[in-house]
């Protein structure tokens, strides 16, 4: 029987996920199906009940449902409980199980591209305290930095995940226009929030003054490839890493979850890096 597997969320036409596992099956010479479901809200424990019942091999779960997720899973690793959300859920032996491999991908992805970077324990700071800054934050803060500050709009919301972050390193709170001033004693900068996601491509979340000379710039979004946020730090000559390579490492770390393989992944960022430009003149 055909093994089939899926990503659930709302909206999900955009999603490349299909394209990368379906490539990637391929590719495993596996005869599986991967496939993206819209999912309302207030059907969401319907669905993942009715994936259980169908015998889905695993499935991804993306915007709006990897923290409403949790309850109606069977069990939830340590770092997705950690991290309070769910991206990738493996169905073995009649059981859901819930993983979160957004914040491994980043750090998986970083090391790969600027293996230097992580092997200082890097002075870190992350913009923005919403989900995926908080899978990045408390991913570094426990297995890679030294210090992890956020800076965001809601100093609330910071406050919070800087609290979870202190459980690993030290970490502070700041207001956007209050890291512009400091921006210069980080060696790792990651816009984390959603300023700069296609179509708003001019926005940034704030505007970068002075930097370190070696530190390097991320950006979690990867449409587009440069946002002004990393524009502005390769102007300063800076190093940058867009999310792409992110999204394909949280999808390897999640087929490796589902097949016990782990699949080529310079090949598929060109493959992404390619069908992303090609979308793009289609435009
Ligand atoms: P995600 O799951 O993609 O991280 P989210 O949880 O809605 O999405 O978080 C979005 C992040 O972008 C938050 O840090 C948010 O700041 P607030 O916590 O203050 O809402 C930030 N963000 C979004 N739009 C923003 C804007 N116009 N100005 C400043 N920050 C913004």
């Amino acid at each position: 029987m055909v093994k089939w597997y899926g990503v659930i969320g709302d909206p999900i036409e955009h999603t490349l996920s299909p394209a990368m596992h379906e490539f990637w099956f391929q590719k495993a010479s596996l005869a599986s199906r991967y496939l993206a479901f819209r999912v309302d809200k207030k059907d969401l424990a319907e669905a993942v009940r009715g994936m259980k019942a169908l015998g889905v091999g695993g499935f991804n779960v993306t915007v709006p449902h990897k923290t409403a997720i949790i309850p109606f899973l069977d069990e939830v690793s340590e770092d997705a409980r950690l991290i309070g959300a769910v991206n990738t859920v493996v169905h073995a032996e009649g059981r859901l199980i819930g993983y979160n491999t957004d914040g491994a991908g980043f750090l998986k992805s970083l090391k790969a591209h600027f293996p230097a970077s992580v092997g200082r324990k890097p002075y870190v700071l992350i913009i923005g305290a919403g989900g995926a800054a908080k899978a990045v934050a408390l991913t570094l803060a426990k297995y890679a930095a030294s210090h992890v500050d956020i800076a965001n709009r809601t100093l609330a919301r910071a406050e919070q995940l800087s609290v979870s972050c202190q459980s690993f390193c030290p970490s502070q709170v700041m207001s956007l226009a209050e890291s512009v001033g400091r921006m210069g004693q980080y060696d790792l900068v990651i816009n984390a929030t959603s300023i700069g996601l296609y179509p708003d491509v001019h926005a940034s979340p704030l505007q970068i003054s002075r930097t370190k000379e070696s530190a390097l710039f991320a950006d979690l979004i990867y449409r587009p490839e440069h946002t002004a946020f990393l524009r502005q730090a390769e102007k300063k000559g800076n190093r940058t890493l867009n999310g792409l390579p992110m999204l394909v490492y949280q999808g390897a770390l999640a087929f490796e979850k589902w097949t016990g393989r782990l699949p080529d992944i310079p090949e598929m960022e060109k493959y992404l890096q390619s069908l992303l430009r090609q979308k793009r003149r289609n435009r």
